[in-house]
């Protein structure tokens, strides 16, 4: 997709559609919808009057070959009330469009935002539009499918030539964040099959080898002992595919500034090992490494929008397998950090595999530590398939990821870390369990990673089933969300010292 930028009226916009994007209106008030009104004798006033179009978001209407303009189509977009409207708004709208035949069957189109001023709109409509538009080809044989729903030419266009600069900074930096986001749709998306925690890595180095600032580790087995990882090594004990340690570095700041050290979950397929997840729940585990995913997509993302920080991804990737060499409920094993563990649950490897992470992360001396897993079923007895809980050990570190993600629509909410739930985690032989059961489940996890978190502020962010969208949303369509990305670049782009 080319993009290019203009301050043209809509009548000038020289492609094969122009969108005029427009909240709800009661009268025919807006300047480019009086120039419209005006060139065909009344008619957006009449569809006002029809309520055919009223600005509701997600409503189009496509007029062909208007008297006086360019473009062979005028559409028309809603974007719903101007009152509480935010950027979303746009992204959704443009989400809509994405799918919307009469504009994807044209060649180029240009987007007319008139005399919005705002960065974040800006970037919210070529957000929207990429995401909406995203489909996951590669198993698909039939030709059909592969058809691009893409336009080849898309101009951004607003009133004020001023306002060029800004515009072509935010769509280009939509653009990187959307396709961070679909990266990661992409791989939670991938089968089992064909991403093992080796492919993953590989993955990771192929990533690293693209930028100059990004460098990557990858810990085979033999290393990944050589650190004592033995909860990661348990948990991988029982598949025949072997564990990889993958760690990330960008550096984006100075030599001597701290890092921000991001863990992602990244368990490639979860049987739920010897404590086997019954056939209806083990379907989508192949999902189980969008921590990984989330983590290694935002660095890419920090590299090409160049962020001044410097960033540590640990991603800890291994299958949760039952077989003979698997471990059992009963066993003990012994962490990094020197904690034993007594296995009440071998379903809960999660917490296992980051707790060796978050030891790691003391090796860098992190000003803060963020974690991103689907780590506990309870969310969705929490916030259900409307976003995720966050919990930590620091108000303003919390605090800030809020910001985020009012601002990127990715939705957090925070849950108390009481005492409480620690003691859920008490065994009588062990240092403690690996499960506390059902009661509070995504906050004893919680509890439970805290054994291991260092003396730095320290968030966690549990995206279960919020990875998966399951009826389709404006430009989420239905399948995997990528949900995370978009709020760590975001949180990541405005760090400050805490
Ligand atoms: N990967 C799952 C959590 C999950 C469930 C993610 C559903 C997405 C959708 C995790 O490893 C798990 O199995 N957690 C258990 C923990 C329990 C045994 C304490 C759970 O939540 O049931
Ligand atoms: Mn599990
Ligand atoms: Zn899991």
């Amino acid at each position: 997709m080319q993009i290019s930028y203009a301050s043209l009226p809509p009548a000038e916009v020289t492609a094969n559609a122009v969108v005029i994007l427009t909240h709800k209106f009661e009268k025919v008030d807006d300047k480019r919808l009086k120039e419209l009104d005006r060139a065909t004798n009344g008619l957006v006033g009449e569809l006002l009057d029809s309520t055919e179009f009223t600005g509701a978001l997600g409503e189009t209407v496509t007029l062909n070959r208007v008297n006086g303009y360019e473009s062979d189509r005028v559409i028309l977009a809603g974007l719903g009330d101007k009152k509480g409207s935010t950027a979303d708004n746009y992204r959704q709208a443009a989400g809509f469009l994405s799918r919307y035949k009469p504009l994807i069957r044209c060649r180029s189109a240009g987007f007319h935002l008139g005399a919005i001023t705002d960065d974040d709109i800006y970037q919210a409509v070529i957000e929207g539009y990429i995401l909406g538009s995203y489909r996951l080809l590669k198993y698909k044989t039939d030709d059909d499918s592969h058809k691009s729903h893409l336009l080849s030419k898309v101009q951004f266009v607003v009133d004020n030539k001023r306002l060029l600069p800004r515009l072509e900074k935010a769509v280009a930096r939509g653009t990187i964040t959307a396709e961070s986001q679909t990266n990661v749709r992409y791989l939670s998306a991938l089968p089992g099959c064909d991403l093992t925690p080796k492919k993953f890595a590989v993955e990771a180095q192929k990533t690293a080898d693209r930028y100059k600032t990004i460098s990557c580790r990858v810990l085979e087995r033999k290393e990944i002992k050589a650190e004592k990882m033995g909860a990661l090594l348990a948990v991988a004990q029982g598949s025949s595919e072997p564990p990889r340690f993958v760690i990330l570095k960008y550096q984006g700041g100075g030599k001597t500034q701290k890092p921000i050290v991001l863990v992602g979950k990244g368990v490639t397929f979860d049987s739920g090992g010897l404590s086997l997840k019954p056939a209806d729940k083990m379907i989508e585990m192949n999902g189980d490494m969008t921590g990984a995913a989330v983590v290694m997509s935002t660095i890419e993302a920090a590299a090409r929008l160049g962020i001044r920080q410097n960033l540590v991804g640990l991603m800890p990737l291994t299958e949760n397998m039952p077989s003979g060499t698997a471990i059992r409920p009963s066993d003990i094993i012994t962490t990094r950090k020197g904690l034993t563990v007594e296995i009440i649950n071998t379903d809960a490897e999660g917490r296992l595999i980051l707790a060796d992470a978050l030891d790691y992360a003391n090796e860098f001396d992190p000003q803060a530590v963020i974690d991103i897993a689907t780590l506990t079923g309870a969310t969705l007895y929490i916030l259900g398939y409307a976003g995720a809980p966050i919990l930590g050990n620091h108000e303003r570190l919390l605090e800030r990821i809020r910001a985020s993600s009012e601002a990127t629509a990715e939705k957090v909410w925070p849950l108390p870390l009481w005492d409480e739930f620690h003691n859920n985690l008490k065994s009588n032989i062990a240092d403690c369990v690996n499960s506390g059961g059902r009661p509070a489940g995504t906050a004893t996890a919680a509890a439970f990673l805290e054994q291991f978190v260092g003396d730095w502020p320290w968030a966690h962010i549990d995206i279960a089933y919020v990875d998966i969208e399951k009826k389709g949303q404006a430009y989420i369509p239905k399948g995997t969300s990528g949900i995370g990305a978009r709020l760590l670049i975001d949180l990541l782009s405005n760090w400050k010292k805490l």
